[in-house]
């Protein structure tokens, strides 16, 4: 290993989904001169983008303005994101929009031709493009297909990165491994991109895909970047009950109503306003997501919703849409619920529950991706601009991807135009990086279980930081979650075979998920107020205070968590009540 690199970038994304791709982009056309890699565990069309539905959010509809989107966005993040990146963000999204749009997305269209826009929740305009309700497929289509224009853009299809490679404060590049060999590798590179999703995955109900394993946030939290904000994780209130899959917020912009097992519209009773004839903007079922999940446990107190096989449940209702509306702007919600609830949404209610469905903390980077590392950005969910702070609204992220997805890449372009050749001196790193990967396959390490790790982990997770949480929860899983670390060291892999060892894949996941699992735990015990999506029991009301300001969790030398605050940027909107329904 220590002769020398495998391959040679100037720029190195790891992750191939709509950032990655964005940023792959944008880079080639900064600099046509450098060369490009994009590193990824799965093939990029099978990048979580994928399953994105509802839309994304861009304000061009007539009435609608830039700054309105602005405000929806930082009121529905309860004041936390920093309002410099949410300026640029409302800007830079509709212009991206466009674009994707000449790239070949199908946007779907009003009767006149004009790109029609729909509701969406804790929105005060109709601002979130569409196609039907599979934006993120046709938006990822419209990515990798302009990617593949460029030469100099390679590919490492279903290569797993395991270290980034960094020296003397910069990052060199990285140690991965070829998944159809087992071939462990170093790819050297000027600069790097950390865009490979969210970690819906250490919790046990998830709209997630099983690739989102926190991969990215990881790399950088080991490699001495901190991780912003982690407490927040965001509860979608639609997920189908067995499998977690996404039931589209487009459901309810359309018109459709959650209902309890009294076949009555609860919202109306958590201050989310009246029911009307037709949907109103951040009303009821167009409410902030943070709300709408914690209406979902209240009503479960009260003993109002509906027992299944797999939790309480309650009911969304689309029979009143008709079938065309249905098939026209919502056919895969049909297909989904055909296919994996055997129940047809046309003539039936869909039984529901919030489920964990994104991670607003990520990596900390500024306005335009780059870490504290030199050479290091991040974009998408694996990053934290902050553009979402406590709550992200529904259809920011996929303009998210976009817009700091191109701005990491040019910023990564500008950077690699003019940094030094990687130092050789990272070669040792990767040696040591072998030898535990070597270390993680040998015999007799102990007779641990991933899947039972993993699956105390999630439920740990989830009872210590669900929708609601508490000081003791919180603690209490923190124990939890050392134990399982050391656990790990102890995890005993069978396969001893090269191609394809999903097992080795599954135990680096695990690690992965569990440093992050400690981060989000300990970010949210020393949060002792209550904001958007982190709730707590014994500190129920937003301190602004102690708390109008960001988390960053490092870890120590010793792997212990260390938290450091960090102001919020407030340029035009200083802190006010969020109010919904009125
Ligand atoms: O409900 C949805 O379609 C999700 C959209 C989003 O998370 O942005």
């Amino acid at each position: 290993m220590s002769e020398g690199a495998t391959a040679a970038h100037d720029v190195l994304l790891v992750g191939g989904g709509a950032a990655g791709l964005r940023a792959a982009i944008a880079i080639a056309e900064t600099n046509p001169s450098l060369s490009v890699a994009v590193v990824s565990k799965v093939y990029p069309m099978r990048s979580h983008t994928v399953s994105a539905e509802g839309g994304a959010a861009g304000a061009i509809a007539e009435g609608d303005t830039l700054d309105e989107h602005a405000y929806d966005t930082i009121s529905g993040s309860d004041w936390l994101c920093d309002q410099d990146a949410v300026e640029a963000f409302v800007q830079e999204a509709p212009r991206e929009l466009l674009q994707l749009e000449h790239w070949g997305c199908p946007w779907s269209r009003e009767p006149d031709g004009r790109i029609a826009v729909r509701a969406f929740g804790g929105m005060k305009n109709m601002r979130t493009w569409f196609a039907a309700d599979k934006t993120g497929f046709h938006m990822l289509h419209s990515l990798f297909q302009t990617s593949l224009k460029y030469t100099d853009i390679t590919r490492y299809d279903e290569w797993f990165v395991t270290r980034l490679l960094v020296d003397d404060g910069r990052v060199h590049g990285v140690v991965a491994i070829e998944l159809m060999s087992g071939r462990i590798e170093v790819i050297t590179a000027k600069s790097v991109v950390l865009c490979n999703g969210g970690s819906g995955k250490v919790f046990p109900f998830t709209t997630n895909a099983n690739i989102c394993t926190g991969d990215g946030m990881a790399l950088a939290y080991r490699a001495g970047a901190p991780l912003k904000d982690m407490e927040f994780v965001q509860y979608h209130p639609t997920g189908l009950p067995f499998t977690g899959i996404l039931i589209t917020e487009a459901t309810r912009a359309e018109g459709g109503w959650l209902l309890n097992k009294d076949g009555y519209r609860y919202l109306q009773d958590y201050d989310l306003g009246k029911p009307e004839p037709t949907p109103v903007l951040r009303s009821m079922e167009l409410g902030p997501r943070d709300r709408l999940s914690q209406a979902f446990v209240h009503e479960v107190e009260k003993g109002r919703t509906i027992e299944s096989p797999y939790g309480p449940i309650v009911h969304l209702d689309l029979r009143h849409l008709g079938a065309k509306l249905i098939d026209t702007k919502l056919p895969m919600v049909r297909e989904l619920c055909m296919q994996y609830e055997r129940i047809d949404p046309v003539t039936e209610l869909i039984p529901v529950r919030p489920v964990v469905h994104y991670m607003m903390g990520g990596v900390h980077t500024d306005i335009n991706g780059a870490t504290p590392i030199d050479g290091l950005f991040a974009a998408g969910e694996t990053a934290c601009v902050t553009i979402n702070g406590a709550n992200r609204l529904g259809s920011n992220s996929l303009p998210e991807c976009l817009v700091f997805g191109a701005r990491a890449g040019r910023a990564a372009a500008e950077y690699a135009t003019s940094a030094k050749q990687p130092s050789p001196a990272v070669m040792r790193q990767a040696d040591d990086e072998v030898r535990r990967l070597e270390q993680m396959r040998s015999p007799d390490r102990g007779h641990e279980q991933i899947a039972d790790i993993r699956e105390e982990m999630q439920s740990t997770m989830e009872d210590s930081a669900g929708i609601f949480r508490s000081g003791d929860s919180l603690a209490k899983g923190v124990d939890q979650l050392a134990e399982l670390q050391q656990r790990l060291d102890r995890i005993q892999l069978y396969d001893q075979t090269s191609a394809f060892n999903t097992e080795l894949v599954a135990a680096l996941e695990l690690a992965n998920m569990l440093d992050i699992a400690e981060t989000i735990l300990h970010s949210a015990v020393q949060r002792e107020e209550s904001r958007g999506a982190h709730q707590r029991t014994d500190f129920t009301t937003r301190d602004d205070t102690r708390f109008l300001n960001h988390a960053l969790a490092y870890r120590d030398s010793d792997g212990s968590v260390r938290i450091e605050r960090l102001p919020v940027t407030i340029t035009r909107w200083p802190p006010g009540e969020r109010v919904y329904g009125r």
